[in-house]
């Protein structure tokens, strides 16, 4: 019997969080391996509540650090489910800075997979995702080529087998 879909509305999760002096590199900025521990949580917990499982991080396909965090900002996690596959999930986790005058800014973005997992570390089905906003949809749509690339770079794929990527693979002569 096939799960019912959800829609990205149902498993978004927002975390925000105060950089602590605990959280900041030598320039007293955040430093980024604690926001990706953050961004791992956050994604995880979005992938639970998409498919009601465990799930673990697959790969972590592209992370951007386009602005430094200062020490005593306030930073805003949001997590989406952009696109389910058969026991994967590709999870985009947009994080903004917002400083003690409210003011707030998109800083970085990061796109995670996710695996949901049985009680003998086997991968369990999840159910498919309807996105909704026009942001949603782009986002699904442009998922199964960031798989495919993640696989191929994982050594998951044969590049040939890659159908969304072959022309970035093979050469024009080919
Ligand atoms: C990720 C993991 C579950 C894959 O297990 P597996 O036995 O190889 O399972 P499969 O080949 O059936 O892959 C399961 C799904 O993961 C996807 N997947 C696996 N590696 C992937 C990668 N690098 N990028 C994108 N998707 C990936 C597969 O495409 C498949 O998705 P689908 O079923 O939706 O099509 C396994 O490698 C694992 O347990 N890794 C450790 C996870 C972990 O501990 N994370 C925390 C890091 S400290």
């Amino acid at each position: 019997m096939s799960l019912p879909a959800k829609t990205p509305q149902q498993s978004f999760t927002i975390q925000t969080h105060l950089v602590m002096p605990n959280d900041a590199n030598q320039l007293q900025n955040l430093f980024g391996g604690q926001l990706m521990a953050w961004m791992d949580e956050v994604a995880s917990i979005t992938a639970f509540r998409h498919c009601g499982n465990v799930a673990v991080t697959a790969s972590i396909n592209n992370v951007s650090f386009t602005q430094p965090i200062p020490l005593g900002s306030y930073v805003i996690l949001e997590s989406k489910v952009s696109r389910a596959f058969n026991t994967s999930m590709e999870i985009y986790v947009d994080v903004f800075l917002e400083t003690r005058d409210g003011h707030r800014s998109k800083c970085n973005e990061g796109i995670f997979v996710f695996v949901a997992m049985d009680e003998n570390l086997k991968p369990l089905p999840v159910p498919e995702l309807v996105p909704e906003t026009e942001e949603e949809k782009k986002r699904f749509a442009s998922a199964l080529r960031r798989k495919q690339l993640s696989l191929v770079l994982g050594g998951r794929m044969k590049p040939n087998d890659a159908t969304e990527l072959k022309e970035l693979f093979t050469s024009i002569n080919q």
